[in-house]
């Protein structure tokens, strides 16, 4: 079933390569991947019968990371393709077919643990973002955190710069996070958010409602 038609295409596509392709780590925009996904699982802490949500699991690889420590992993994402990598890394993982933009999959626990996010945020605008991250906290368990690595930069200046700096590799449909842009607006909706840089072009968010349920 294609649940999503075009705008899945390009990752049905790039799903079989995917994997060879970041883990190179090579250049922009894939350095520090392994570094970006072990700050993920080291801020979600997983233990065993953790609920975890990775949206936009593409592969699974911060999906397997989370089963091999105990979680009880659900995957999302709208590419049948690359669920179906995942499903051949993670069998144990939960995964569903959906796009992001559609509000919180049914099939989903209607509380959770923990969500996390790698390399998937950066397709959205950052209103868009910013109403994705608010929907996604009020599924959490009082306390709990949304942790999101992505392409990232500390300010948008320093995004700038990267961007002349990777002009031919910089995807000018795409919407890196600068954290000195992203923080405010998290404050504004009521979400709390610190943010450490990575590596020269990825980092990580941790981001929880400022007032507890
Ligand atoms: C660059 S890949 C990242 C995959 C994986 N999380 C990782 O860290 O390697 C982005 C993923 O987000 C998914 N994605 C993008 N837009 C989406 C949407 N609107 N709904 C669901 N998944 C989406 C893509 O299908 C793809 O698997």
């Amino acid at each position: 079933m294609n649940l999503t038609g075009e705008q899945a295409r390009p990752f049905d596509e790039w799903a079989p390569h995917y994997d060879a392709a970041v883990q190179e780590e090579k250049d922009f925009p894939s350095i520090g991947y392994s570094n970006v996904l072990g700050e993920i699982e080291r801020l979600c802490a997983p233990r065993s019968g953790m609920v975890v949500v990775d949206m936009g699991t593409g592969t699974g690889e911060l999906a397997r990371r989370l089963s091999d420590g105990g979680c009880e992993v659900w995957g999302v994402d709208f590419s049948a393709n690359m669920l179906a990598e995942a499903r051949k890394k993670v069998p144990h993982a939960r995964l569903l077919q959906a796009d992001l933009n559609h509000g919180w999959p049914a099939a989903l626990p209607i509380e959770v643990d923990s969500i996390v996010s790698s390399y998937a945020l950066h397709h959205f605008p950052l209103t868009r973002k910013i109403s994705l991250l608010l929907q996604w906290a009020t599924h959490l368990v009082a306390g709990c955190s949304v942790v999101v690595g992505d392409i990232a930069f500390p300010t948008v200046d320093a995004r700038t710069r990267a961007e002349h700096r990777w002009q031919d590799l910089w995807d000018s449909d795409e919407f890196y996070w600068a954290a000195d842009e992203t923080l405010p607006r998290l404050a504004k909706v009521g979400l709390e958010g610190t943010y450490t840089q990575i590596s020269l072009c990825a980092g990580v968010f941790k981001i929880q409602c400022a007032v507890q349920r």
